[in-house]
């Protein structure tokens, strides 16, 4: 009964609601205007919500949007202490105004560039080293006193584009790019090409062209013709071209190129050897300048440590700026033998080198293998039967018998499944493809270590 009267109850109430607003709706003012309707406007003249008069969209002009970063407001912190300004000057985004150790290579480099701009005649330079040799520095830095030249008049003005291997999602993009810091235009590939091809083959009068082709090595692909092109287009008489080539590998264009381009042009080179531990402890002195804040002994073990594995600057430069961070942290005023040790165990003890320290044998020599195998071809990415090849050299080396090929791909499978390799898992064949997912210098500590054990 109560259910019954409460329904019904609440029928009338809906019943009611809605007389009264049919009533009010009915309800005409002056302007003969529903009176809800001026109740809404009125609502939304006080809340400003209107229909604009003009379209925004006509002030968007084409390109007018750009993305833009938050503007800073209050300017960086200026380091304070002599520990904070050393690792800001041993920071590797800092560019540093001497390069100390490379003034050969950057003597022989500049001549060649700086001839060929005065002869208005083609040519390519190709330069190699391992990483962290200070390739690309002294690139940029002779670049730069090519510039300051035309700008005193002692040479004509040129040209220069760069591009990076690194930050081309394909290598034919190298040609898009290529046009783009030429003219600003943006075409396809294939348009790019023709224009480029069309530009550097016509007997028009321009100023010299510099391109510098950076990390050379990721346009090797399977499809080589972008490589070549690059480097045939100087040899065209009318393409008043020089192409500067930066590689990790010594015989990437014999390996790629087979010959092809050197025969025609001839390849100048330049190799940046790694450096030893003198180089690289005057190679950070130099960046200190004035700042004293190593103890003789203590730069000199970084010094070693890095010599002996790689002779990277970069790392070199990481593991001082680390072991001032740790000296900052206990208050200390000068970088000692054990801020160095602590700073060097940190690698040691990282969790990926701890990984690969408790990997079985033959999966330490398999990683071994795989960096022996990225060091001869220059590439990252390997493939298995070549490393194959490298692991049977280092287990006969280690006085072991060599696992047979199935074997040594459930090694592969199993380090991937570590996440110390990355593989292909489209099924294990000998031809997949293989990655490091660790650094070199990562395995080289971890393993050390253990001979050490
Ligand atoms: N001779 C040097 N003097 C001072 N700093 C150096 C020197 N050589 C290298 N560096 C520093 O080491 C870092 C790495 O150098 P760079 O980028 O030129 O190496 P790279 O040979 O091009 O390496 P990658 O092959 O990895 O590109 C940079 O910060 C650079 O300033
Ligand atoms: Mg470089």
């Amino acid at each position: 009964k109560n259910e019954k009267k409460t329904k019904v109850d609440k029928t009338e109430t809906v019943h009611n609601t809605t007389k009264n607003l049919s009533i009010k709706f009915k309800q005409r003012d002056k302007d003969g205007k529903n009176s809800f309707e001026s109740v809404i406007q009125k609502g939304l003249k006080n809340t400003l919500l209107h229909t604009p008069t003009k379209s925004r969209r006509t002030s968007l002009k084409h390109g007018s949007l750009t993305p833009s970063a938050k503007i800073r407001t209050k300017a960086l912190a200026k380091p304070i202490t002599p520990l904070q300004e050393a690792r800001m000057r041993l920071h590797v985004s800092t560019v540093p105004k001497s390069l100390p150790c490379r003034e050969e290579q950057f003597n022989d480099i500049y001549t060649f560039l700086e001839s060929k701009l005065m002869d208005n005649s083609g040519g390519c330079i190709y330069i190699s080293g391992v990483p962290g040799t200070g390739k690309t520095a002294t690139v940029n830095e002779i670049v730069k006193c090519l510039k300051r030249s035309v700008e005193k008049d002692k040479l004509d003005y040129f040209e220069f584009v760069e591009i990076n291997g690194m930050k081309l999602s394909d290598p034919r993009q190298a040609y898009v790019q290529i046009l783009k810091q030429l003219s600003g235009k943006v075409l396809t590939w294939e348009q790019a090409y023709n224009v480029l091809e069309k530009k550097f083959n016509s007997n028009v009068k321009r100023p010299m062209t510099l391109l510098l082709v950076d990390e050379l090595d990721l346009l090797c692909t399977k499809r080589q013709d972008v490589i070549y092109n690059l480097l045939d287009w100087p040899a065209k008489v009318f393409a008043r071209l020089i192409v500067i080539t930066i590689a990790n590998t010594m015989d990437l264009p014999e390996r790629v190129l087979m010959g092809r381009v050197t025969s025609r042009l001839g390849l100048t080179r330049v190799t940046f050897q790694p450096y030893n531990y003198k180089q690289l402890q005057e190679i950070v002195l130099t960046r200190l300048k004035d700042i004293n804040i190593f103890k003789n002994e203590a730069l000199q073990l970084i010094a070693r440590k890095v010599s002996a594995v790689s002779g990277d600057a970069r790392r070199a430069l990481d593991i001082c700026r680390r072991a001032a961070e740790i000296t900052e942290i206990r208050n200390g005023a000068t970088v000692t033998i054990h801020d160095v040790n602590e700073a060097l165990s940190e690698m040691i003890t990282n969790p990926k080198v701890q990984a690969i320290r408790h990997c079985s044998k033959f999966e330490q020599i398999f990683l071994q293998a795989v960096c022996s195998e990225v060091t001869r071809t220059g590439v990252e990415e390997v493939c298995f039967i070549n490393v194959y090849r490298q692991f049977e050299f280092l287990c006969s080396f280690d006085g072991s018998e060599t696992p047979n090929i199935t074997q040594t791909l459930d090694i592969c499978t199993k380090l991937g499944d570590y996440r110390l390799l990355i593989y292909e898992y489209s099924g294990s064949n000998i031809h997949q493809k293989i990655l490091l997912n660790v650094s070199k210098d990562d395995i080289h500590y971890a393993l050390q270590k253990v001979d050490h054990d």
